[in-house]
């Protein structure tokens, strides 16, 4: 029974990431409840953070990768080693980020990230495929993911003098990879591919699938405006951070408009017509909305930035939702309205409820309060549909 529930998982990864992922979203949001009544509360914003961006996203990334990659590539599954390393790395942030270590949490980050590239380098190398051309932005976002945390592990140290080789903006640079760029730059290349598919977009999936799938060097199948994109999204990051903030976002801005337009048609009604594709319709115009708002209205800070932020759950509960059913009920669960309204009105209530406390702050805390229940509410409907779907099948 025991090795059977190994094989499975290895076959499944996403059956073991998921589930976990969900929790640490739950504990991460759920942080700013009791905190905003509570007399003599623990602030929750680092826990909170920590959370959200690696463990929460981080285990949605971790289970897909493992499951999609070898698929794309025809490779062997992952193997026990590489998902246990997996998922005790995202337990262990959990636990650093409780006690508050955020260093732990980083170099934690750091070796989920070395992890998840060897798994993608050693499959790559075996690959009887091409994987699809736009997850160049994946490699990317990885390696952007690892130096982000790599720099904050460094400068986090105790007793080590950061002012003398980093300056105050070459760590909030370290910041923005891999608290954001990671995630922006995983949704952009595997939503190229994926969201024309789900859509229903079939004559680009195959258009992809004829480029890549070619006995070809891989640099040979990346699309020639994703090449152009690439280095226009990394220099982004840099305008922001030491030329001028609006500028670099609005850059950004546009690539992300580029790739929700030409990839994934945002502005059409997709081919298939179904729930699932009107909420990862909804969950696309969340983030570019909110990349032109954080660009238009800088002074929104964070309070902005989550409209992006809240975007990305969106797409992960869905894409997670996707590989749920294709690799169990079917996919006929996603022409109904339940779970796929209620989530997306509430995650949609969280996002205006989160930003809006901009303009409440008087009343930061308790509106804060109000966001994350209404979060919590989308999140709990999520779970109540898909976790036990989860569970890994006999077959
Ligand atoms: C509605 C629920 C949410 C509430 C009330 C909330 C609240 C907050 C607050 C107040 C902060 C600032 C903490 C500080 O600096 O002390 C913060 C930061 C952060 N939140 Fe959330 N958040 C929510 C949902 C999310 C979600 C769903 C994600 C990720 C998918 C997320 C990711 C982050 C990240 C990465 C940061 C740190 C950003 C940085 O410092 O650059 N949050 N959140």
């Amino acid at each position: 029974v025991k090795s059977s529930w190994i094989a499975r998982i290895s076959k499944d990864p996403f059956r073991l990431f998921f589930p976990v992922g969900w929790i640490c979203g739950v504990a991460g949001v759920v942080s700013w409840v009791p905190f905003a009544w509570m007399t003599d509360p623990f602030y929750p914003g680092g826990f909170h953070a920590v959370l959200m961006s690696r463990a929460f996203i981080s285990s949605f990334v971790l289970g897909f990768l493992m499951t999609a990659i070898p698929r794309f590539t025809e490779t062997e599954t992952a193997r026990p080693s590489e998902w246990g390393i997996g998922i005790i790395s995202v337990l262990a942030v959990i636990i650093a980020a409780f006690w508050g270590r955020t260093p732990v949490a980083s170099a934690l980050t750091l070796a989920q990230l070395i992890i998840v590239l060897a798994f993608i380098v050693r499959r790559f190398r075996a690959r009887r495929n091409n994987p699809p051309g736009s997850f160049l932005f994946v490699a990317i976002g990885l390696l952007l993911g690892a130096v982000g945390s790599g720099v904050e592990l460094i400068s986090g140290i105790e007793g080590f003098n950061s002012d003398s080789w980093l300056d105050s903006n070459w760590l909030l640079l370290a910041r923005l990879f891999s608290f954001y760029a990671m995630v922006l730059a995983l949704v952009l290349g595997v939503g190229a591919r994926l969201f024309p598919g789900i859509l229903g977009w079939s004559e680009i999936v195959q258009a992809q699938r004829k480029q890549y799938e070619r006995p070809v060097p891989f640099f040979e199948s990346i699309p020639g405006d994703l090449r152009i994109a690439m280095p226009i999204f990394l220099i982004s990051f840099f305008i922001e951070i030491f030329v001028q903030e609006s500028l670099g976002r609005s850059i950004r801005a546009c690539v992300v408009t580029y790739v929700a337009f030409r990839y994934w048609r945002v502005h059409r009604a997709p081919p298939k017509k179904s729930w699932m594709n009107r909420a990862l319709l909804a969950s696309a115009w969340c983030i570019v909305v909110g990349e032109w708002l954080s660009a238009v209205f800088p002074d929104w800070g964070l309070d902005g930035k989550h409209i992006v932020f809240l975007g990305f759950s969106l797409v992960a509960l869905l894409v997670a939702a996707r590989v749920t059913l294709a690799h169990g009920d079917g996919l006929h669960c996603e022409s109904r309205a339940w779970p796929y309204l209620p989530v997306t009105i509430f995650v949609f209530l969280a996002a205006l409820g989160r930003t809006g406390v901009h303009w409440t702050p008087g009343d930061y805390f308790p509106h804060l309060a109000y966001a994350a229940i209404l979060w919590l509410v989308g999140a709990f409907i999520w779970g109540s549909f898909f976790l036990r779907r989860l569970r890994a099948r006999q077959n």
